[in-house]
């Protein structure tokens, strides 16, 4: 049986958030492995983390349809195909639920959910052809109540419903559809809680393999259930947390 990294090699990957911790560690990962990778972000770095991956930045705001569709026009274009799609985009409105503004709300769902939604669903035929996958980046914060992030943790349990409803959907195209629950990933969106010594030492605490993650231990992940290697799965939500979630 062929090594399942090689398998990847040559096959064409959307990426959101590229610009991102996660995103662009995922678009590495799936460069290293020789696929072909559009990086979309509203950060307009996408274009300089795309560049020594030979991939190709398309520069932004995924809640306007037409800057979806651009990246899958440019996937089509290019190569001819679209194989992956990965919802890494996503932002993260620190405070109390109750006084969290209408428009942060709605933008919170606009970019974690409609936006990743809308992505899905403009892809789903080159995904069809292609026998393609998707993988979600959602949260551990779906299923726990977290202060300080509950419309935020609202909008991921809403992406991961959506993953598995896609599964069963996509599944007689051909198309799988996953999603990952990273726990606490040092990126910029974690930077600021991270940085306070006593939230940091309360979290470690509570993570079995005693450290937080970077994005490469996502992005190792995502590159594993997009690859042949996870041909049988589907539907599935997978944390990626050191163990922080059975604690
Ligand atoms: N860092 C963590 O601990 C953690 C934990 C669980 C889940 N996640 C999720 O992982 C994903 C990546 O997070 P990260 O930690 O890399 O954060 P990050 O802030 O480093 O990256 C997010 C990226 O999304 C981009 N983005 C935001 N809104 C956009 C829009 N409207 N259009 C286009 N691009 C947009 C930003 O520009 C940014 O580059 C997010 O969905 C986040 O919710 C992160």
């Amino acid at each position: 049986m062929a090594d399942s990294h090689s398998q990847l090699a040559g096959k064409t990957a959307i990426v959101t958030g590229a610009a991102g911790g996660i995103g662009s560690a995922i678009a590495a990962a799936f460069a290293r492995d020789r696929m072909f990778v559009i990086g979309l972000d509203a950060d307009p770095r996408v274009h300089s983390v795309l560049q020594p991956m030979k991939g190709v930045g398309v520069c932004g705001d995924l809640t306007d349809a037409s800057v979806s569709q651009s990246a899958i026009d440019e996937a089509i274009g290019r190569t001819g195909r679209l194989d992956v799609v990965v919802n890494a985009a996503g932002i993260q409105k620190r405070t109390d639920a109750i006084d969290i503004s209408d428009d942060d709300f709605d933008q919170l769902v606009a970019v974690n959910v409609s936006a990743a939604f809308r992505l899905v669903r403009q892809a789903t035929k080159a995904l069809s052809e292609s026998k393609g996958s998707v993988v979600n980046i959602a949260s551990l914060s779906a299923d726990r109540a977290v202060p300080g992030i509950v419309p935020y943790g609202a909008t991921k349990a809403a992406l991961t419903q959506l993953s598995k409803g896609l599964a069963v959907e996509l599944g007689q195209y051909g198309v799988r559809v996953n999603a990952v629950a990273p726990g606490y990933i040092e990126t910029p969106m974690t930077a600021d809680v991270l940085g306070q010594a006593e939230f940091r030492a309360a979290k470690l605490a509570r993570i079995p393999l005693q450290r937080f993650a970077d994005g490469d231990d996502v992005a190792d992940v995502v590159t594993f259930l997009v690859s042949d290697a996870a041909r049988y799965v589907t539907g599935v939500v997978l944390p990626v947390d050191g163990g922080y979630s059975i604690t």
